[in-house]
């Protein structure tokens, strides 16, 4: 089964990713996960998580959190350049950047790959296979805005952190959910554990 390649960078909303990697593994997918240096900085100083970075350490780590069992979870290092999802030739499903900071949103928009994040969006659009990024700043300076239209040019999907307000959300989960299933649906991934708004309630 091909993998989806889902980064974490160091913005805020974090709980995104965090959703995203509980959803996948109990519909049982295979997750390739990158953290960011920044994440883990954010991890910290937003959420008290101390997150460990060695691979087996921070699979247990997240699989504990989440309290998930299935599907096949491989962390890596973000300057792990020898990994397998590093090239081309490692086929994927697609790659989710959430929530992606403007750091990581300008440096794959200027093709400028330092570390592993940025590199595997890189090959994603080269081999013109599906890359969703999800920015998390505000205001947008022009520079941002400049940026994201570059990256939608080249063949990005860009889901904003946006909520939405004609779901009513009750509650900060339903708001996450939301964003979520936008980010699925544009990789063209129906899964199970997570409700779709279905219209106004009548
Ligand atoms: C608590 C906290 C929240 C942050 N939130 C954001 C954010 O929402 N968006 C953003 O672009 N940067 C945010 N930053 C700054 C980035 O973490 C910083 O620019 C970092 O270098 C990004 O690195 P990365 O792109 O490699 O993750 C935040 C930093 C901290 C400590």
């Amino acid at each position: 089964m091909k993998s989806i390649v889902l980064a974490i960078t160091g913005a805020s909303a974090m709980q995104i990713g965090e959703r995203c990697i509980q959803l996948l593994l109990e519909n049982d997918k295979t997750v390739d996960l990158i953290l960011s240096k920044g994440a883990y900085e954010v991890a910290k100083s937003e959420r008290n998580m101390n997150i460990p970075v060695e691979s087996k350490a921070q699979s247990d780590f997240w699989r504990n959190k989440l309290r998930v069992k299935s599907g096949k979870l491989i962390c890596y290092r973000w300057n792990d350049h020898s990994a397998s999802i590093a090239s081309g030739s490692h086929k994927t499903k697609g790659m989710i950047i959430a929530p992606c900071s403007m750091g990581t949103l300008g440096r794959v928009a200027s093709g400028f790959s330092l570390d592993l994040i940025e590199r595997c969006a890189d090959v994603h659009l080269k081999e013109n296979r599906p890359l969703i990024i999800s920015p998390r700043e505000s205001p947008f300076n022009l520079i941002h805005i400049d940026n994201i239209k570059r990256l939608a040019t080249a063949g990005a999907l860009i889901v904003p952190t946006i909520p939405a307000w004609y779901t009513n959300p009750k509650t900060i989960e339903d708001i996450i959910d939301f964003i979520v299933v936008r980010l699925f649906d544009s990789l063209g991934e129906d899964l199970n554990n997570i409700k779709r708004w279905d219209g106004p309630i009548k």
